[in-house]
């Protein structure tokens, strides 16, 4: 990796000009893929139906089709939050669905005013992901239900057993490269995920890791990643279905 390039590049980022320049050629996962949008929304739903709920996405990323199925299902309000705004020129297509674009740390919602938290492919990038899982508690009402998929790969490398090189650089050098990149990922490892939830009050009502063999294997023969778990290296992902007591 070239430290300076990366260094030199995130600081680049910062510049308004370059955000939307680089925001055209974002790929922010669904990209308004409507079979892969369907999918999605199909397993947001088998934790809990959408009538007569007020349901919240995060980071929506291109994708409004998750919100606007479950306004055609009877959900009773849609709010989606996001730190990016990429309907600036395509405004016509947010319909009855709310969009919100804040600072991802305080959601602009009341407390107890949502049922339903989705959001998928998100938890990773949130540069604040302790005051992001409290503000979840805080804006859910009790008895509602957060499901979040989340994907812990870094998002620079594209071979399995690379999928936790983002695991080697110190804190502080990550953020210097990475801030402000849309494809900055927090590197909190599912273990970690876990205990911030339960801390902050959630119970969890599902869990599971995607365990991947090649990243399994890499931790056996990897004396640097033994500091973490065997299951922390070797999930590429997980989801969580959380419920607010
Ligand atoms: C990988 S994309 C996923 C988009 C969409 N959920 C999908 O599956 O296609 C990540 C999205 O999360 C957004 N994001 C990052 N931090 C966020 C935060 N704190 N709150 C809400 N959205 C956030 C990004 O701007 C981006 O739109």
């Amino acid at each position: 990796m070239n430290y300076l390039k990366e260094i030199a590049q995130n600081a680049l980022m910062r510049l308004p000009v370059v955000q939307r320049f680089a925001m055209r050629r974002h790929s922010t996962g669904l990209n308004n893929d409507e079979p892969a949008a369907r999918k999605t929304y199909e397993f947001m739903t088998r934790f809990g139906a959408v009538k007569d709920k007020d349901v919240l996405e995060l980071g929506p990323g291109q994708t409004l089709l998750l919100m606007h199925q479950a306004l055609a299902d009877g959900a009773h309000s849609c709010v989606a939050v996001d730190i990016a705004d990429y309907f600036t020129a395509r405004r016509e297509e947010q319909k009855n669905v709310r969009l919100c674009i804040y600072d991802g740390q305080s959601i602009p919602l009341q407390s107890s005013s949502v049922d339903l938290i989705w959001s998928n492919d998100v938890f990773e990038h949130f540069r604040y992901p302790q005051d992001m899982v409290r503000e979840c508690f805080r804006v859910l009402r009790s008895g509602g239900t957060m499901v979040a998929v989340v994907d812990v790969r870094d998002h620079y490398e594209s071979e399995e057993r690379k999928f936790s090189n983002n695991l080697h650089h110190p804190t502080w050098l990550w953020n210097l490269m990475k801030w402000n990149r849309s494809a900055f990922t927090n590197r909190v490892r599912y273990s970690e995920w876990l205990t911030m939830f339960d801390r902050i009050g959630f119970e969890c009502v599902e869990k599971e890791p995607y365990v991947l063999p090649a990243l399994q294997a890499e931790y056996r023969k990897r004396p640097d990643l033994q500091r973490w778990s065997e299951e922390d290296i070797s999930a590429r992902g997980f989801h969580v279905v959380l419920r607010k007591p």
